[in-house]
């Protein structure tokens, strides 16, 4: 969908949604079309449960008095609470709501006691309808034209057009990214996978990013007998693939933050097979990679000031007759041997070989990775929190302030040697699962091993978030890309010079 910003003019035609604060507060907008409508906006307040609360909303259809075919009232709540994250929800809420009509004006009047300015709030809410709008519809060859929306464009009114619009385009940027992952995630497996993921990955050469793909003999002669232990039963070979942004090449320190994803582009357990039901959830098991590579993305488009480097290991995890079995003792790039108690635990065997070869070769100095690691963090967090793991404080601190501010929220889950004695192996330097206690923790301990010394690290399970089952304000149900938008905002406020 298009997103414009231009004057408010209210005696257009198609649907027009105005702005209504808590307690039944009319806006500027909002008093203007009340006044023009007889009061039909303050009648049809009295007859309904809306208040303008936030999230509520109500349509009046075919208004008397004006040219619009609809006047819709969105809730903003209390003017303080009417945050960045709130006004991108007003936008996709609006953006949802009108998606039948072919033409729509949302008027972004300012909101009494919000630290927003008008610019911000009109910015934020095409941001918000925007990623709202987002549809996987390519396989869909036969849906009708009234089930898809109508709505191709819609125009954000505000009065400091310019300003808007300054704000708005790294949003743009950023959203842009957003959908380069919900694209990855949402595709099927026989679409998606190793070869396939480097191949879509290409396109972010054209943004300025370098690419660096490793092959299976390469990865045999690195060592990475975890990664190449998980992708042996599957006919699609492995890759792992490096995605470079120098986006600070004078900066005093040239190390780089990465990034690193799982990329399991299909998960059936292999020999330790998963049930069947739902098992087609786990083609967006690379969900971490997918994050890592619309993240690269996003900081390419938007020219952001840092080094930073993404990195993601792809396999596809099968049993067949060359699967690895359960009881085989891999050893990791880094030396350390690990025994594949549950070939269904596969993602930190990944993870350790990418990891480490992530550090040898780019030598960052924070290394934050992204992975569908565990149900058991959907136990722990549902689908509301990404689990944080951590070996550092302030990263943390930041990760947390930077998920509140995107509406991506992290909750830190501890760490400590204590968790180790649920890993010891009889035969090898670690197994591969802890058993069912504290599942999520065992996994991150095991990944903590294949963090060096020095390296500020942070882990993020995304299990319970990279899908959603329902709409949400900024997100239509499916893949939801989230992880791109927190740690853009991490860069941004955190890793960017100048
Ligand atoms: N990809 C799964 C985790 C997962 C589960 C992601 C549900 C999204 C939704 C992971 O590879 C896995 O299978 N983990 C096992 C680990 C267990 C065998 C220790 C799990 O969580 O059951
Ligand atoms: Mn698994
Ligand atoms: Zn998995």
């Amino acid at each position: 969908m298009r997103i414009n910003f231009g004057a408010a003019d209210l005696k257009r035609k198609g649907a027009i949604a105005v702005f209504v604060a808590a307690d039944e507060t009319l806006l500027a907008t909002s008093e203007k079309l009340n006044k023009a409508t007889g009061g039909a906006i303050n009648r049809a307040i009295a007859h309904n449960r809306f208040s303008g609360g936030a999230g509520q909303t109500l349509m009046l259809n075919a208004p008397h008095g004006v040219a619009a075919s609809r006047i819709l009232l969105i809730g903003v709540g209390k003017g303080e609470d009417f945050d960045a994250s709130a006004a991108q929800s007003a936008g996709g809420g609006a953006c949802a709501l009108l998606a039948n009509d072919s033409a729509a004006l949302l008027c972004a009047d300012p909101v009494p006691g919000s630290k927003l300015s008008a610019a911000e709030i009109a910015a934020n809410a095409g941001y918000g309808a925007l990623l709202r709008s987002y549809r996987f519809d390519k396989y869909r060859t036969t849906e009708k034209k009234d089930d898809k929306p109508a709505l191709r464009s819609l125009t954000v009114g505000v009065r400091d057009v310019a300003k808007a619009k300054r704000v708005y385009a790294p949003m743009e940027k950023v959203a842009n990214g957003v959908f380069f992952t919900r694209d990855l995630v949402s595709e099927p497996a026989n679409v998606i996978f190793p070869e396939s993921f480097v191949r879509r990955a290409r396109a972010l050469a054209k943004l300025g990013i370098k690419l660096q793909v490793l092959d299976q003999t390469q990865m045999k002669k690195l060592g990475m007998g975890a990664l190449l232990g998980v992708a042996q039963g599957s006919a699609n070979a492995p890759r792992i693939l490096a995605m470079r942004w120098d986006g600070a090449p004078q900066a005093k320190d040239k190390r780089p933050i990465a990034f690193v994803g799982k990329g399991v582009t299909f998960d059936t357990g292999g020999i330790s097979i998963k049930p069947a039901g739902g098992m087609e959830d786990m083609k967006w098991d690379m969900g971490g990679a997918g994050v890592v590579a619309g993240l690269m993305h996003a900081l390419a488009a938007r020219k952001a000031k840092v080094n930073a480097v993404g990195v993601v290991g792809l396999v596809e995890n099968m049993p067949s007759g060359t699967a690895q079995r359960p009881g085989d003792v891999v050893t990791t790039m880094s030396g350390q041997t690990i025994e594949v108690i549950n070939t269904d635990a596969e993602g930190r065997l990944v993870l350790a070989d990418a990891m480490w070869w992530c550090q040898e070769k780019f030598k960052p100095h924070t290394m934050i990775d992204l992975a569908t690691l565990t149900g058991a963090i959907i136990i722990s967090l549902g689908h509301h929190h990404a689990g944080l793991f951590s070996n550092d404080d302030d990263l943390s601190l930041q990760l947390a302030e930077s998920g509140r501010q995107t509406g991506e929220p992290v909750w830190r889950l501890p760490l400590g040697s204590d968790y180790d004695k649920q890993v010891k192996s009889q035969i090898a330097d670690m197994k591969n699962v802890g058993g069912r206690d504290a599942g999520s923790i065992t996994a991150a301990q095991i990944l903590q091993r294949f963090v060096k010394d020095g390296v500020k690290w942070a882990h993020l399970d995304i299990a319970g978030v990279t899908w959603s089952n329902s709409d949400k304000p900024t997100a239509p149900r499916g893949g939801t890309g989230f992880g791109v938008r927190l740690l853009d905002r991490l860069v941004a406020d955190h890793y960017e010079e100048g």
